[in-house]
């Protein structure tokens, strides 16, 4: 049984993950316009991905005998200019997501809710995948700086890219 405030903490959760699926669609869409097809490929992929870890914090919620609320969203705020800024943005928010995990972490072995703490080990490995494969896509993106052709061969090869680098990670 959850106690009120780890699920609060886990319905807080719930809203980071429903909010990330948000601001990769909106990335999705600023590739896609931009005909920049396989780039927005892998953000739409993004996207259902962190619509699946929402989902598996709400019956997780439910499961434990709490209720998962689902709430209002904020609108994704992106300014970036460029597919660069954009990747530093997807970077940036994935360890914004860590942190919040590692918090959920924490209070989870505070409240000793060995239960949740275990539930919350799938989430602390995903996010180490989720950062490396960000970074490695991050250190290709400099590499081809404003080189078009470079940027041609990206935009197709990034599926592959991140299907490698997610092997790469150590378990
Ligand atoms: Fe669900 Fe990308 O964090």
């Amino acid at each position: 049984m959850l106690s009120k405030s780890i699920e609060n903490a886990l319905n807080k959760q719930v809203r980071i993950e429903a909010e990330s699926s948000q601001i990769y669609l909106a990335m999705a869409i600023w590739a896609e316009v931009k005909g920049l097809e396989g780039i927005s490929s892998f953000m739409y992929s993004q996207s259902d991905e962190e619509r699946e870890h929402m989902l598996k914090l709400v019956k997780f919620i439910n499961e434990r005998g709490g209720e998962a609320h689902i709430s209002e969203l904020d609108a994704p705020n992106l300014k970036h200019k460029t597919y660069k800024e954009m990747f530093e943005k997807l970077l940036e928010h994935e360890i914004f997501v860590s942190e919040s995990i590692n918090e959920l972490v924490h209070i989870s072995l505070q409240e000793k809710d060995y239960a949740t703490h275990n539930f919350l080990q799938w989430y602390v490995a995903e996010q180490i995948e989720e950062e490396a494969v960000a970074r490695t896509i991050l250190d290709k993106v400099k590499m081809i700086g404003d080189d078009k052709g470079g940027l041609y061969l990206f935009d197709r090869d990034i599926q592959q890219l991140t299907v490698d680098s997610a092997a790469e990670t150590p378990e």
